[in-house]
C-alpha cells in the first residue's frame, strides 16, 4: 500500500524550534514520548485541542492528558495534595498520569477535560518535556493514531496512519516504554486505578502506602472503550493450541501445541520478560495484523506487574467491534 505523507519527519535533534513554532500556530503534530507518539497541541488553544480530535476521528466527550514541562506548571493547573505530591516526586517525569482537581483559572481550554472538573496530567520524559518547556503551556497529547487503532511506537507507524493529515513527526525511534502511561485519580479518599499501564500497579503502591482501588466507577476513559485497541485480524486470547491459517502471539520460551503451522510467528518476550513484552505489544499486534491472518491466536501472559496492562490491551483489541 502507497501512503501519501504530507508530514515532515524530521529527528529529535533538528525539531525543537518547528515544533514549537507549529504549536504556537495552532497546529497539531506527533512527538516522541517515552509510552508512545503523541498527537500535541497547546493545550490553551481551543482550535488546536479540536484539531486532535478531528485528526484522530476521536468522539468529543473524551477527555485528554495535559502535558506539563514540570511539577511547578503541574500545580499551576491542579490541586496537589500531599499523595499526589509524593507521587509525582516519586515518578515524574515518566509514564504515570495522574487525574486530579482542575483549578479554576489555568488555562486550559475545556475541551481538553470534556467538561470535568477534574484534569489528567502527566511529565513525559525526553524531547516531550523539552517542548513543553520550550512553549511554556501544557500540551494536550493522546496517542498518536486513528481512533480504535493500535498506538503508534514508531515514527513509521504514526506516519503510515496519520501522515497526510499532520505537518510534521518528529522521529524520536522507537518508544522505550511501547504502552501508554499508568491513569490513577488522586483524591483526599486515596487512590483509584483507572488504566493500567507503563507503571505498574505495585509500584505506585509502594510509594504511596496503600492500595489502589481497582474498578473506579464514574470517569469513563477511551482507553475503556471496549474494542479500543483493535486490529483488523479477529483476535482470540489464552490459547492452548494454534488452529490452521492462524497468525501467533507469543510470549516466553514454550510453544503452545500447534505453533508450527501459525502463517506468522511474533514473540512478545522469549524469556517471558513482562517489561520487554510491553515495548513489542503493539509493534507485534500490527506486524501480525498485516500478515493478512484472519486471526490472531495469543499464548496467556502472566497477570502480574506490567502484564496486567497487556492482558487489559489484549481483552480490547479481542472485544467484539461497534463497526
Ligand atoms: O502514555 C500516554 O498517556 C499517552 C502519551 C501520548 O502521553 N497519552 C494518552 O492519552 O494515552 P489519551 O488521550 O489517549 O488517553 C487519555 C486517557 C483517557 O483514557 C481519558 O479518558 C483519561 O486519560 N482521562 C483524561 N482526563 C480524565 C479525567 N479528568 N478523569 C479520568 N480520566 C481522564
Ligand atoms: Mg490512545
Amino acid at each position: 500500500m502507497r501512503i501519501w505523507c504530507l508530514a515532515d519527519i524530521l529527528p529529535e535533534s533538528e525539531a525543537l524550534s518547528r515544533a514549537v513554532e507549529l504549536l504556537r500556530e495552532g497546529a497539531a503534530i506527533a512527538i516522541p514520548t517515552e509510552t508512545v507518539y503523541g498527537l500535541a497541541a497547546d493545550a490553551t488553544n481551543g482550535e488546536a485541542v479540536a484539531r486532535i480530535y478531528e485528526t484522530k476521528g476521536r468522539p468529543q466527550f473524551n477527555p485528554l492528558i495535559a502535558h506539563v514541562a514540570d511539577i511547578a506548571m503541574a500545580e499551576r493547573i491542579a490541586d496537589f495534595n500531599p499523595l499526589a505530591r509524593r507521587l509525582a516526586d516519586a515518578f515524574w517525569p515518566g509514564p504515570l498520569t495522574l487525574v486530579l482537581p482542575h483549578r479554576a483559572g489555568s488555562g486550559i481550554h475545556p475541551l481538553v477535560t470534556a467538561g470535568l472538573d477534574t484534569i489528567a496530567l502527566r511529565c513525559p520524559r525526553g524531547f516531550g518535556a523539552r517542548v513543553i518547556a520550550a512553549l511554556d503551556r501544557p500540551v494536550a497529547a493522546p496517542s498518536a493514531n486513528t481512533s480504535g487503532r493500535i498506538s503508534g511506537t514508531t515514527a513509521q507507524a504514526v506516519a503510515a496512519d496519520l501522515g497526510a493529515r499532520i505537518p510534521l513527526i518528529v522521529d524520536g525511534g522507537s518508544t522505550p516504554v511501547g504502552l501508554e502511561s499508568t491513569i490513577v485519580r488522586v483524591s483526599d479518599d486515596g487512590i483509584a486505578l483507572l488504566r493500567p499501564g507503563g507503571i505498574a500497579a505495585e509500584e505506585i503502591e509502594r510509594v504511596a502506602g496503600l492500595p489502589l482501588a481497582r474498578g473506579a466507577k464514574g470517569v469513563q476513559a477511551p482507553g475503556m472503550l471496549a474494542s479500543h485497541y483493535a486490529p483488523s485480524a479477529h483476535m482470540r486470547l489464552n490459547v492452548t493450541q494454534v488452529e490452521a491459517g492462524e497468525a501467533l502471539l507469543a510470549f516466553g520460551p514454550r510453544r503452545v501445541a500447534g505453533a508450527e503451522k501459525a502463517v506468522a510467528l511474533r514473540n512478545l518476550s522469549e524469556s517471558g520478560d513482562l517489561r520487554e513484552a510491553a515495548t513489542n505489544l503493539f509493534s507485534h499486534l500490527l506486524a501480525l495484523d498485516s500478515s493478512g491472518a484472519a486471526t490472531i491466536a495469543a499464548e496467556p501472559v502472566p497477570l502480574e506487574g506490567l502484564g496486567e496492562a497487556i492482558n487489559d490491551r489484549l481483552a480490547r483489541a479481542a472485544a467484539p467491534r461497534d463497526s
